[in-house]
């Protein structure tokens, strides 16, 4: 390859600037051009491409968002768009492309790996909803933020002794409820991938706890669980005890990134501008068992992944 495009696709996620700038430096280290290509597909097709040196990427590393902003595309989604994408890249001489998002960003690599033009995905989203990877940049840094927001939360809670519905982001996934139920001491974590709650179970366990002199009560629910706010109406109305509803929202999303994030992103910044170097096309960089590694992109979207059972059970011997 001789140069290479670099873009953010998807929800952004804390760390996505230290893997630009990652992909930036080290492709510049091996005598590559690289070219920033902004708001994801979408900037493609507009050819919305800038040149990127060395100083395009100072001074970003601590920063959440992305420099290169993000999008998602309908006209990509087309074969005439995706088509005319890997016309594009031809014409700026893009013939390597660093794509860093999630699974949908993927899926749009491929296919443009099979119009010819290299492509290898970093995975960038605060879900860890990504089969082939233990660590997606973002996770951490999100969880973290959430966990901060969920102990002010408990504060007031514990003021006014009430029960606390905190909702966490996580499309389908429930990784980061999981994560922060545990970090924050919950009373119940509600996951989607465990959609075995008993809403009465919850109401027994309210009275019960009350009883015993608890002081407040804290739910974490994934967001695919439902609606938090009626939730918590109905628990107020069938226990008695005040209820309020948290929806954490964006600002998951955002912050400056933790260590880990920057870190790891930083390596798989690199890892994929390696494996570009190298004459690879069409994969996916993880982060599996300490080791950085990757796997075609196929294979990578054709996984399956589930929250860790035993993180769910101690979760559950330790909510009491
Ligand atoms: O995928 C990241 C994420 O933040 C999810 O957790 C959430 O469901 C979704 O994006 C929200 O998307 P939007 O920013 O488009 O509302």
């Amino acid at each position: 390859v001789k140069t290479i495009g670099v873009l953010t696709s998807g929800g952004d996620a804390p760390g996505m600037n230290a893997a630009i700038r990652a992909v930036v430096r080290t492709a510049l280290a091996n005598g590559l051009k690289v070219k920033g290509i902004r708001r994801g597909y979408s900037g493609l097709l507009d050819e919305d491409i800038v040149d990127m040196e060395a100083q395009s990427v100072s001074d970003i590393i601590q920063r959440g968002g992305t420099i290169l902003y993000t999008a998602r595309s309908k006209e990509f989604m087309t074969t005439e768009g995706q088509d005319k994408a890997a016309e594009i890249c031809r014409k700026h001489g893009i013939d390597g492309l660093v794509v860093i998002g999630g699974d949908g960003s993927f899926r749009g690599a491929a296919d443009l790996a099979v119009r010819g033009i290299n492509t290898v995905c970093l995975p960038g989203t605060i879900d860890l909803d990504i089969a082939c990877t233990d660590y997606t940049i973002g996770f951490d840094t999100a969880v973290n933020t959430a966990m901060e927001a969920i102990d002010k939360v408990r504060d007031t809670s514990t003021s006014h002794e009430r029960c606390s519905i905190i909702e966490v982001m996580g499309r389908k996934a429930g990784y980061i409820a999981l994560w922060c139920g545990i970090a924050n001491g919950a009373e119940d974590i509600l996951v989607t991938e465990r959609y075995d709650y008993d809403e009465q179970k919850i109401i027994d366990k309210i009275i019960e706890r009350r009883k015993a002199g608890k002081k407040h009560y804290i739910i974490v629910n994934a967001e695919g669980i439902g609606d938090s706010n009626n939730m918590a109406k109905r628990i107020e109305a069938a226990t008695g005890m005040e209820a309020r509803a948290t929806i954490i929202g964006h600002i998951q999303r955002g912050g400056s990134p933790t260590c880990i994030d920057r870190v790891h992103a930083s390596a798989m910044g690199a890892y994929g501008v390696d494996l570009l170097c190298k004459g690879a096309s069409n994969r996916v960089v993880g982060y599996r068992d300490g080791n950085y590694v990757d796997y075609d992109i196929k294979e990578a979207l054709a996984m399956k992944k589930d929250i860790d059972q035993y993180l769910y059970d101690v979760s559950k011997t330790l909510s009491r």
